[in-house]
């Protein structure tokens, strides 16, 4: 849905110097190989020394606000002449008055420019639920309702500041996105724009969003990348770079750090969120920039800049740091000359990072009938028990059991959820998500020997075993629909494997700990020469391991080992 001036740029594929940036959402998309998906976006601000004015913009002028908002609905509180939310008061150190409506509405049509008139990089079909975190003025919500029909819009946010008539399909609650998440349904879509202030631990609310999520939902954080970057050394030393570096040493005083949209992958990856696709985008501070999109862009992101100025600084320097208001002002002063300076080649970089909810994860929290069975096992009276296996404790899928070893990054993740899920209460942090109505409650420590005995090979296979011994009484116990339990299972080639000449077999060490768990014989390969594998099984625990080998002479000897293994060849 790019809008005609959009499509004036140059062919995304070209590799002539580029004069403008991509013209459409699809194109806009970074990650040109060998490069950053962030370094690539940068190629589209490129200087332009002949810019005495704002003549390539071709008359545009900045919009304001349209929306009437009912002055019935504020609640605030008065500081330094702007006012701030009264829910949760002092937690978001932006103000929620008409100057600050304004400037999101601004801002709203500079994400719109930057995405070529879409409102998400998602392509959702259908969606039924959409939630809008901290939606501010609920544009995005309400034109993404309008957009799609068959959604239900829900725009959450701590200030009461959206207009009271919007369209049927989108509503507005004033919540705080960091507290438990009481929602009845689950979302297609989640989305959150222009964050970065506001959350003291962000995590809180991505893993909200995690359980959340429909079967094939996403999760989509579009958001700007504090502070402002240069593409040279124009910005060092300005008032600029000092008055923002202040201002968000400020709010880290207060306990929000302002940084954490560059970690925004990271994060979603804690989460749980596989496969995050993240892309780059850049708001140049003014016109310096070439290029007629990049033009629109800076025309509007200088105004967006000096009329943040003091909306962002001033609550985090006077409550901070010690600044009075007069000296905020003389600041922000100061700055204003340099937003204005086409000398200084700032921009700032944005990020909207997408995420489709993770599969694996869809199994454990959708599929309560194959969680069941899998949970069950004989006890030593044959009656059948319901004890949760570790792996299910930590909302690890089925599939990750046939994993040789499980990455820490996902166990930790997987620990974390856990804990956070069933114990809100007891966590450091503040309080998290709802446990469904379905969910078992899982004892704190429950999680950590979970988490312990996975995280570590030899237990994970001790552990392993056992599941597998209990799996297979049931099994014979006669329970209908259980699955059975599969071990990890480790593919490699015979040459991998040792020789031992004393006595001529070949072997290798397992993760239980037993140096020699997996042990070949000749005859196991004779056995076994049509196959190609072979299969075999530690003889210190129930893990697997499958061994390919080929066999290309007839009296078969393997070629690489040279010992005396006469009748057996093997090439791989
Ligand atoms: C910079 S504005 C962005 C508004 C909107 N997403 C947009 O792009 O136009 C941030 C909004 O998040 C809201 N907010 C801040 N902290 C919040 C929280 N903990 N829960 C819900 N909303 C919050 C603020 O009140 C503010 O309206």
């Amino acid at each position: 849905m790019a809008t005609e001036d959009h499509q004036k740029g140059g062919s995304p594929t070209s590799t002539e110097p580029r004069d403008d940036g991509p013209t459409n959402a699809a194109s806009l998309l970074s990650g040109t190989s060998g490069v950053s998906a962030e370094e690539s976006a940068l190629q589209h601000l490129n200087v332009d020394y002949n810019d005495d004015g704002d003549s390539a913009v071709g008359g545009m002028t900045v919009q304001t606000s349209t929306i009437s908002v009912n002055s019935s609905f504020y609640n605030y509180v008065e500081e330094n002449g702007r006012t701030y939310h009264k829910y949760k008061e002092g937690k978001y150190m932006m103000p929620n008055d008409a100057l600050e409506i304004d400037r999101l509405e601004l801002q709203h049509q500079l994400w719109l420019i930057t995405l070529c008139d879409e409102l998400s990089l998602v392509q959702v079909k259908n969606p039924q639920n959409v939630l809008d975190i901290g939606t501010g003025t609920g544009s995005w919500a309400i034109e993404f309702a309008n957009r799609y029909p068959s959604a239900h819009v829900i725009g959450c946010d701590l200030s009461p500041i959206q207009p009271e008539y919007v369209p049927s399909n989108c509503h507005f609650e004033i919540d705080d996105a960091e507290d438990e998440w009481t929602y009845s349904q689950k979302f297609d879509l989640i989305h959150g724009r222009a964050l970065v202030t506001c959350f003291k631990d962000p995590s809180i609310v991505i893993a909200s969003a995690f359980n959340s999520l429909v079967p094939g939902g996403y999760l989509e954080l579009q958001d700007l990348i504090l502070p402002l970057r240069a593409i040279d050394d124009t910005l060092q030393g300005t008032s600029l770079d000092h008055w923002l570096t202040t201002t968000i040493d400020a709010a880290a005083m207060l306990g929000t750090c302002w940084k954490h949209s560059g970690d925004y992958v990271r994060l979603l990856e804690e989460a749980g969120f596989v496969d995050v696709v993240e892309n780059h985008f850049q708001w140049p501070m003014n016109t310096w920039p070439k290029g007629e999109r990049m033009k629109v862009l800076g025309r509007y992101m200088q105004e967006n800049l000096l009329r943040i100025l003091e909306s962002l600084s001033m609550a985090p320097l006077t409550r901070g740091a010690g600044f009075t208001k007069e000296k905020v002002l003389e600041l922000t002063a100061e700055v204003r000359k340099d937003v204005v300076n086409k000398s200084i080649h700032a921009y700032l970089p944005v990020v909207v990072v997408l995420k489709l909810f993770a599969c694996w994860f869809l199994e454990s929290s959708t599929s309560s009938a194959i969680q069941k069975s899998r949970g069950n096992i004989t006890a030593s009276d044959g009656s059948m028990t319901n004890i949760p296996t570790h792996y299910e404790i930590l909302g690890l899928p089925e599939t990750i059991r046939n994993d040789f070893t499980i990455p820490v990054q996902t166990l930790r993740g997987a620990y974390r959820r856990a804990l956070l899920q069933n114990h809100p209460d007891k966590s450091q942090l503040p309080p998290k998500p709802t446990l469904t109505s379905q969910h078992t409650v899982y004892s704190i420590d429950q999680i950590s020997e979970a988490f312990s005995i996975l995280s570590d090979g030899k237990s994970r296979a001790k552990y392993d075993k056992e599941l597998k011994l209990q799996n297979n009484s049931a099994n014979a116990a006669g329970e209908k629909g259980k699955q059975a339990f599969r071990t990890g299972v480790e593919t490699v080639d015979l040459d991998d494997l040792e020789f031992g000449e004393a006595q001529e077999e070949w072997y290798r060490s397992c993760r239980c700990g037993d140096e020699r768990g997996f042990l070949i014989k000749e005859t196991d390969l004779e056995e076994a020469a049509e196959d190609g594998e072979l299969n075999v099984g530690c003889k210190g625990c129930s893990l697997w391991l499958k061994v390919l080998f080929g066999v290309i002479e007839e009296g078969i000897k393997p070629v690489d080992t040279g010992e005396d293994t006469d009748d057996l060849k093997e090439a791989l």
